[in-house]
């Protein structure tokens, strides 16, 4: 079998790259560096669990370019700071790593963006390579080229756009990925069919049992299909100047629902629940299709996602919450929402993202959506 690829163009040809998708390509991750990436050396990031789990395999197979070695990080969110830069780079400094290294960041996307930081500052820039571990790094983190820290004021507030040489998938990683973790990545998948593609969006639907179950056969196919969509919405639009919007689909109730409890519930159960949420908000504005919210709310269910707002966050702390950015930039809160499943909505001028009454919103809010 020919192993599935996906070729991500970013602004200029040279910052295109290839994401090999393949059960087993960590295994043959030196034939992929070796292609895209010799170095006189290569630095593996990894947090400690990742690291022990297949710190061990990446290294063997990139020995046979160069030599390899493992730098770790306590894994977890806590962890994507300028301390963890700082002190990843200064190990790298330490061990005498030169301009002729490479990075590799091995892990979910806590461990690419602080690894490709890594990479985008370390002498001036150092090329990487990119091995995501967690579905959402897979299908999400890892396409875009975008790296960074989080900092008091907010996440991924420092950074900067490196794209990788290369991107390897290796789904049979998935195996060991807690199902938590994996449901999580799985709301953004929902998501890449909502905006792009009503056939994968129904292809999820008909499939949710087997995918939930990690069937080995589907989820080469499932993280194909969102990459070629997230791929191509990046590809469209490097400089984030309009489609990179409809990716913020849920997200900015997500936003809010995560600010409103201190991060309290998980990154994807906050979309799931923000998608839903941001169906029902384009229904009562005559913007998405009659039917949408109820639709997402039942493949959601399907695939173990929450769809109804927790009952403790009312309407006024949600749009409290939301209009945190808001006020930043000093204009009114617009939405990136669907004008039904497979679509992205635009505005009369062709933008990706509508300006919403706050009494719509709220008044859906306050209704609980997804209750229907
Ligand atoms: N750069 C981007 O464009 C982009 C996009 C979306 C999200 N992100 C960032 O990604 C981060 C979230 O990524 P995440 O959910 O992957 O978090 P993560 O990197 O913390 O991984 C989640 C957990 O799963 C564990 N893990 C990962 N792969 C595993 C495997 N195969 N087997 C066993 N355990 C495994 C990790 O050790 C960690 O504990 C956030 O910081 C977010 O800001 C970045
Ligand atoms: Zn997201």
């Amino acid at each position: 079998v020919r192993d599935r690829c996906v070729r991500v163009t970013a602004g200029d040809a040279r910052a295109s790259y290839d994401v090999v998708i393949a059960p087993g390509a960590l295994a043959r991750l030196g034939e992929l560096a070796a292609a895209t990436a010799r170095a006189s050396r290569y630095a593996v990031i990894a947090d400690a669990t990742v690291a022990s789990l297949y710190g061990n395999t990446a290294c063997e197979a990139l020995a046979r370019v160069g030599p390899a070695e493992q730098f770790t990080f306590r894994q977890g969110e806590p962890s994507k700071t300028r301390e963890t830069w700082a002190r990843l780079s200064d190990a790298m400094l330490e061990r005498g790593l030169g301009r002729d290294a490479c990075v590799v960041a091995l892990g979910g996307g806590v461990t690419g963006d602080l690894a490709g930081f890594v990479a985008a500052t370390y002498m001036r820039g150092l090329p990487w390579i990119q091995v995501p571990t967690s579905l959402l790094a897979m299908i999400d983190a890892s396409i875009g080229g975008k790296t960074g820290v989080d900092v008091p004021a907010g996440k991924n507030l420092v950074g900067a756009f490196l794209q990788p040489r290369a991107v390897a998938v290796d789904t049979d990683l998935l195996a060991t990925l807690p199902p938590d973790e994996f449901r999580n990545g799985l709301a953004e998948a929902v998501k890449h069919g909502a905006i792009c593609d009503a056939s994968y969006f129904a292809w999820i639907e008909e499939n949710a049992a087997g995918i939930l179950g990690g069937d080995a056969a589907l989820l080469p196919e499932l993280v194909q299909r969102s990459i070629e969509i997230k791929a191509g919405v990046v590809s469209a639009d490097p400089h984030e100047h309009g489609q990179r919007a409809s990716l913020n689909f849920g997200h900015t109730v997500a936003h809010a629902i995560e600010r409103a409890t201190a991060f309290g519930i998980p990154h994807g159960q906050a979309v799931a629940v923000g998608m839903v949420a941001e169906a029902a908000i384009g229904e009562a504005a005559g913007i998405t299709k009659a039917g949408t919210a109820a639709r997402l709310t039942h493949a959601l269910r399907a695939l173990g996602l929450p769809a109804h707002i927790p009952p403790h966050l009312d309407a006024e702390t949600l749009l409290s919450a939301a209009s945190g950015d808001k006020k930043a930039r000093g204009s009114r809160l617009r939405w990136a929402l669907i004008s039904q499943i497979g679509q992205a909505a635009r505005s009369e001028g062709g933008e990706w993202t509508v300006e919403i009454s706050e009494q719509t919103v709220h008044s859906v809010l306050q209704s609980g959506p997804g209750s229907a």
